[in-house]
């Protein structure tokens, strides 16, 4: 049985992915900042073939402790999917510096830790697939979103881009995935505004925001072998936002 861990899986576009993954075949292990979040959305989706773990993704032996796990459960990693993520908005101006790193920390790190303990894996094993979720922030700037979270996720997107060019000799695809606004738990408080809801739904080309399961099926895609030649691509799931 192929094998994914997805971190951030009990969040919006988490769940979406989890789902997605298991109905093609993967056995997942849905992770996140605590082990209940993941039972709960578990049940609440009635998800079959989906396991909760406890995952900080800014933690190094949270990380070594869910490879250690699937390896020992199912003797391999198929594929893993940084999703995580978050966006404490402050404008440059008004951001501190404890802000900014931990922007840093959550977006950026996790996503170097992830794939520090996973390529030993896949090396040895023949191959893998590595999906991170970047945003179209991490493809432009963008006037409606903070430096800090434009930055982290530019970060990303150059991170993939060089995983894929010097990893892809052992098999490893590495790819980014770049969404525009979708209603979740990151956006949703803040899109209760209609003049806000109006202004991003008037950024998309297609003239409505994207759904979790549009994001899904880029990142199923991406695991699948029908994307064997894909790999460092930027993939926005936009509605054509950042064509303009
Ligand atoms: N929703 C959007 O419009 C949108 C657009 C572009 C990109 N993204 C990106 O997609 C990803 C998922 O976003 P979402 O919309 O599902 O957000 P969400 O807030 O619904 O879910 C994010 C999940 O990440 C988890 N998380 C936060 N800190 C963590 C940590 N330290 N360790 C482990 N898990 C942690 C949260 O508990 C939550 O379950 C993020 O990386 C986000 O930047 C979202």
């Amino acid at each position: 049985m192929r094998t994914a861990i997805v971190t951030g899986g009990a969040g919006g576009l988490g769940r979406a992915i989890c789902r997605k993954l298991s109905s093609d075949g993967f056995m997942v292990y849905m992770t996140d900042i605590s082990e209940d979040k993941c039972m709960n959305a578990i049940a609440e989706m009635q998800l079959e073939n989906v396991q909760a773990r406890k995952l900080d993704v800014t933690e190094e032996p949270d990380w070594i402790a869910i490879y250690d796990d699937v390896m020992a459960e199912f003797g391999r990693v198929d594929a893993v999917v940084n999703n995580a993520g978050v966006n404490i908005r402050y404008d440059i101006e008004e951001c501190s510096v404890e802000n900014w790193d931990r922007m840093f920390q959550i977006n950026v790190r996790s996503v170097f830790l992830s794939i520090k303990h996973v390529l030993p894996i896949m090396k040895a094993q023949g191959g893998g697939s590595i999906i991170n979720i970047s945003s179209v922030c991490g493809l432009v700037g963008h006037r409606y979103t903070n430096e800090s979270y434009t930055a982290t996720k530019g970060a990303v997107t150059l991170l993939t881009k060089s995983v894929a060019s010097r990893y892809g000799k052992f098999n490893i695809r590495c790819n980014s995935v770049h969404p525009s606004t979708v209603e979740t738990g990151i956006v949703n408080k803040f899109l209760s505004d209609p003049e806000r809801m109006k202004e991003r739904i008037g950024e998309v080309p297609l003239g409505h925001l994207g759904v979790p399961e549009d994001v899904a099926g880029a990142v199923a895609f991406l695991t699948s072998k029908e994307a064997a030649f894909i790999n460092g691509v930027q993939l926005p799931v936009d509605g054509g936002t950042t064509c303009d």
